[in-house]
């Protein structure tokens, strides 16, 4: 491998998207969300009137995937959320995407961001960050990002949805989410996205010294 592999995970709107965009351009490599992946395939079960539970349906989907798939405009919003949860649940998913991540990152190093980067997909990453907030703090950064983008919700109901995702994501048997033992905590509740890229930076300049740009 060339470059360098940045592991970035951590629940749901705790900011991991816009800190690894910026690290990727900071440190010049490509950048990959993963959850992309797994709300596209979310979506290909929707598009086929199944459960995202049924494993059967669902492993097919993660197999059919294509690049098309990653570039729809429906893969936010509340039923993709829910969709991609579950459909994250299945071990043959799952298992399906690994191959892609891992030639993703490995052709000249890459920032990824999930759930698992650290722990299944790069455990032997040279950076593992882990980036979280409170509940409370991602569902208002959620809540305001719906209203953006023109989407009228619940602030009560946004909180409820990051609890039952964070729920299903930390408690599923297969890669649930959890920091790498390796992996440098960072918690943006208190910080700004500014702040949150400067002590990322920090981390990698310590990982990495002299060859970060
Ligand atoms: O990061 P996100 O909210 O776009 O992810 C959507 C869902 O996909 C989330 O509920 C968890 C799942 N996911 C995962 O299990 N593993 C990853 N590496 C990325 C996302």
């Amino acid at each position: 491998m060339s470059g360098y592999v940045v592991a970035i995970d951590g629940p749901a709107a705790a900011g991991k998207g816009t800190l690894a965009k910026r690290l990727a351009a900071a440190l010049g490599l490509p950048y990959l969300d993963t959850g992309l992946l797994y709300r596209a395939v979310g979506r290909r079960v929707l598009d086929h009137d199944a459960d995202p539970r049924d494993a059967v349906v669902a492993a097919a989907e993660a197999e059919a995937l294509g690049a098309d798939d990653l570039a729809r405009t429906d893969l936010r919003g509340p039923q993709a959320d829910f969709a991609a949860s579950a459909v994250a649940a299945i071990p043959a998913v799952r298992a399906a995407l690994i191959a892609f991540q891992r030639r993703f990152g490995a052709e000249r190093g890459a920032v990824l961001d999930g759930r698992d980067i650290g722990t299944v997909i790069f455990p032997e990453a040279q950076v593992k960050l882990f980036v979280t907030a409170s509940a409370e703090e991602r569902a208002r950064r959620r809540f305001l990002e719906l209203r953006a983008r023109g989407i009228q919700a619940d602030p009560d109901q946004v909180l409820a949805e990051i609890r039952d995702r964070d729920a299903q994501d930390a408690n599923r048997p297969v890669a649930p989410l959890r920091p790498a033992e390796d992996a440098v905590t960072i918690d943006t509740t208190m910080l700004d996205a500014d702040a949150a890229f400067a002590e990322a930076m920090a981390i990698v300049r310590d990982r990495l010294g002299e060859s970060v740009p």
